[in-house]
């Protein structure tokens, strides 16, 4: 992705080296219009990533949308990000201007763009919190459309906080042979409850601040910070409301330039296939999150992006670690730094972060402390079966990590226990033509009050992300998806006691350039269903079903609670 080559603005700097006799090619130049396929294309395509439409919850009036920021992105690489003045819309301040009004917030990116251009990471940031990580779809000769719609509801309380600003950076180049200038426009659709708002649900409810670890501007880049080796520590020094309850810090990770492809290097100079963002709260470890392989529109084919993009290259997955078991370090009122950083990394990694907290109403100060704390560190290893021929080799890697704290915060709502937890199991092989890759993590919270004998909110949740990918000299074949089950119980858990998603994209192309891909998306939750199954040849798209009907599986699921496999 271009949007790494700080000190060269030159196309060199974007192909990542491969490995002399294997089969292997990652990414290939943009498309043109030579490109056999898209020979005969309407104009313009309209590119996708197959999500569930949002829907505001039964009741809520809406939407009231409101354009944020209309951008052209052309020569913007190392420019100040484009940026826009935030006001929360008339329509919010006319259903009382409270963040606790908004029943669903949706933020929507919508762009063109014709000839010739890479892929290109973009980020949204409000006040300095970041609102979406994305990846630009390739353009062609005959020009192509794209939409992304976020739930951005969490982010409540930064909408409703009053004026701001809304910056996007989008690091383009164009000369003669690049000619893809991106045409964008960021739009805000809300949905309201019926007035007036009901009561909010503590803690689990969308935080009521929300504070920002990033870059500020001004600034001629990204607001992420920028983490360039595995030695790299990345911070932000942050001081905490006194009467906070509750923190969660949510990570927002991509992944560039040597380590656009993480999964698929070879141990030594390349530091192998396992990633880990680390989160460390004044030096002690907090969490980590393991980061989704994302496949950015140009990279392994970009032929095989459209029209059906890769799995969360338009809305990148982000990463929640419930850091309320360590505030008993953090009430004081001080500053405290947050570090980041990524196991094995090399450069670059595009890191930042929000902290989401939720405070007490009707207490100045709480006061919390820490009962157990259990980190070893991650446990990794290596075996590789060499043939004598270094790119013959076959490399197995595995890691693993457990992680728990647990801690007490007093505050109005009673003296509350919180145990986090995070489980993590990696495999990845790499051999001559495949790569396969496994990541399994769970998180688990669980928040009870012992005085009034009861589990107050318990949320456990489990992500698989399974890669595999073949190389032949003349063909790719791609299979990724995600999985994933949140289970939530308790007397204050709000919204979906039960969600599942579960979706897998298969893509193939030749070296005639024949592409076809198909994707299926099955979500089945408390509050609905959605499912998918849409298959594309070339840029057309050949068959696609779906349906909103929950299934028996869902309801069999939301009674029998998650089983672990
Ligand atoms: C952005 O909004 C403007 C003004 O409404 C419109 O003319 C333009 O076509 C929009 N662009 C995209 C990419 O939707
Ligand atoms: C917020 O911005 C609006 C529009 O620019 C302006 O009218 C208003 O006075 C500002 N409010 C505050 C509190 O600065
Ligand atoms: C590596 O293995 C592949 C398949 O097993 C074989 O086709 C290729 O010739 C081997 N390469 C070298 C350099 O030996
Ligand atoms: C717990 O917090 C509540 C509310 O702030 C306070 O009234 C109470 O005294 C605290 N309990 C203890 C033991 O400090
Ligand atoms: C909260 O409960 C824990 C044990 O459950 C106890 O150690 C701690 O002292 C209590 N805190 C307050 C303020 O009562
Ligand atoms: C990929 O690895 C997993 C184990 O992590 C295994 O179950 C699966 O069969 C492998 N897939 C292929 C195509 O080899
Ligand atoms: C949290 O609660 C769930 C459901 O009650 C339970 O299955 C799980 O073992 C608990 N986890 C921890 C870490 O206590
Ligand atoms: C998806 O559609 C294809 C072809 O239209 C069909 O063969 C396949 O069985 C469908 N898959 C599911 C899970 O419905």
């Amino acid at each position: 992705m271009a949007a790494s080559c700080v000190h060269l603005a030159l196309l060199l700097c974007l192909i990542a080296p491969a490995t002399a006799a294997s089969p292997r090619s990652l990414r290939k130049p943009p498309l043109d219009a030579t490109t056999p396929s898209l020979a005969g294309a309407l104009a313009p395509t309209t590119i996708f990533e197959v999500d569930r439409p949002l829907l505001p919850p039964p009741g809520s009036s809406g939407p009231c949308s409101t354009p944020l920021l209309s951008a052209s992105f052309g020569f913007t690489f190392t420019k100040p990000p484009a940026t826009a003045a935030y006001t929360p819309p008339s329509c919010l301040v006319a259903a009382g201007g409270r963040a606790s009004a908004i029943s669903l917030a949706v933020l929507e990116w919508r762009a063109t763009c014709r000839g010739v251009q890479y892929d290109r990471i973009f980020g949204v940031w409000l006040g300095g919190a970041e609102l979406l990580r994305s990846c630009t779809a390739e353009p062609t000769s005959n020009g192509i459309v794209w939409s992304v719609s976020k739930d951005v509801t969490k982010y409540a309380s930064l909408l409703a906080a009053g004026n701001s600003t809304l910056a996007v950076y989008l690091g383009n180049s164009v000369n003669s042979d690049l000619t893809g200038v991106y045409h964008a426009n960021v739009t805000l659709h809300l949905y309201f409850r019926r007035a007036p708002p009901p009561p909010v649900a503590p803690a689990t409810a969308p935080a009521d601040l929300i504070l920002p670890m990033s870059r500020g501007l001004p600034l001629n880049d990204g607001l992420w910070y920028q983490i360039q080796s595995a030695a790299d520590v990345q911070s932000a020094t942050v001081s905490l409301p006194p009467n906070a309850y509750r923190a969660v810090l949510e990570v927002y990770v991509s992944a560039h330039g040597d380590d656009e492809f993480w999964y698929d290097n070879q141990p030594g100079a390349d530091h192998g296939a396992f990633r880990e963002v680390t989160v460390r709260v004044d030096g002690v470890l907090a969490g980590a999150a393991w980061p989704f392989p994302v496949v950015y529109t140009g990279g392994l084919n970009p032929l095989l992006w459209q029209p059906i993009t890769g799995v969360g290259s338009f809305n990148l997955p982000t990463y929640d670690i419930e850091l309320t078991p360590l505030l008993g370090k953090l009430l004081d009122g001080k500053p405290h730094e947050f570090g980041f950083a990524v196991t094995n990394a090399l450069d670059m990694w595009y890191v930042d972060a929000n902290l989401h907290l939720w405070l007490d109403p009707r207490s100045t100060a709480t006061t919390a402390g820490l009962v157990g704390y259990f980190a070893p560190e991650v446990d990794t290893y290596t075996v590789s079966s060499n043939s004598g021929i270094p790119a013959n080799a076959t490399y197995y890697t595995a890691a693993n990590r457990r992680f728990s704290a647990t801690g007490w915060v007093n505050s109005s709502y009673g003296n509350i226990t919180t145990e986090a937890t995070q489980t993590l199991d990696f495999v990845n092989t790499i051999t001559f033509e495949t790569l396969n890759q496994s990541t399994v993590a769970r998180d688990g919270v669980n928040a009870t009050d012992h005085a009034a004998g009861g589990v107050l909110y318990s949320v456990q949740t489990q992500r698989n992300f399974p890669l595999y990918v073949e190389f032949q000299t003349e063909q790719i074949t791609v299979v990724h998806g995600l999985d994933e089950t949140t289970v939530a119980a308790g007397r204050w858990s709000s919204g979906p006691a039960y969600r599942s998603l579960r979706t897998t994209q298969s893509s193939a192309a030749d070296g005639g350039e024949r592409v076809s891909s198909r994707q299926t998306y099955r979500y089945e939750a408390t509050d609905g269903c959605y499912f998918r199954n849409v298959s594309s040849s070339g840029v057309r798209v050949v068959s696609d079903q779906t349906n909103e009907v929950c299934g028996t599986g869902a309801a069999a699921a939301a009674k029998g609670g998650l089983v672990w496999n």
